[in-house]
């Protein structure tokens, strides 16, 4: 029997495999009959359109202007999908949320803790817990560069490598550490048999 409602987070830097291991956690959870609803930010709202710009590199804006329209979305997504998703007695499995602002938009370990601390203090939900996709910086642009696909923003190197130590920096001591480089079936069954753990009595 599901105990309550949680809030799942997921994190990683780009190419880890966060969004295709979300997803399908979310799939199995709900074939398991634990109703859940999978969500991601940036989201749809105008926000997040004008972000997807800016990610495909469409339109320029500075770090605070980035940081301003996450917030923006993120108010947005609180409001209208995670609050009320909750209070329905259903869980959310999420593709990214606020540590992912403190990596990306911050600019060192300090900033990124200082970005941190800006989401809590709006009063954001607070995860009951994180898992983070951890592959290598120089890993995920192999995988990113076999995928194809657009170049983003936050496509160079060095620009990953500053996003996965930030990341190292702010996440949770809770945080679970899940190894990306194993078989993604393998990563998805490791996630559903921790999550059904903290979601039965
Ligand atoms: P994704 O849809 O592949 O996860 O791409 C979203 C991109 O946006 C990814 O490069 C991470 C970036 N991002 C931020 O820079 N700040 C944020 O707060 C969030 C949620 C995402």
């Amino acid at each position: 029997m599901p105990v309550k409602s949680q809030f799942f987070v997921f994190e990683g830097i780009d190419g880890s495999g966060k969004t295709t291991v979300s997803k399908r956690v979310s799939e199995i959870l709900n074939e398991k009959l634990f109703p859940n609803v999978w969500h991601r930010e940036p989201t749809d709202s105008v926000f997040g359109k004008k972000i997807r710009e800016f990610l495909q590199g469409k339109i320029k804006l500075t770090q605070e202007e980035q940081l301003k329209l996450f917030l923006q979305d993120r108010e947005l997504s609180v409001q209208d999908i995670i609050l009320p998703t909750l209070k329905n007695g259903k869980s959310i499995v999420q593709d990214r949320y606020y540590f992912s602002t403190a990596a990306y938009q911050g600019r060192d370990e300090e900033h990124a803790a200082d970005i941190l601390y800006m989401n809590e203090d709006k009063g954001f939900p607070e995860p009951n817990h994180v898992y983070f996709l951890d592959l290598s910086p120089e890993e995920a642009l192999e995988r990113r560069n076999t995928r194809g696909g657009k170049q983003e923003v936050f496509d160079e190197s060095s620009e990953q490598t500053r996003i996965y130590q930030n990341y190292l920096a702010i996440l949770p001591e809770s945080t679970i550490f899940v190894d990306a480089t194993a078989d993604l079936e393998e990563v998805v069954h490791f996630c559903v048999e921790d999550i059904l753990k903290s979601l039965s009595v």
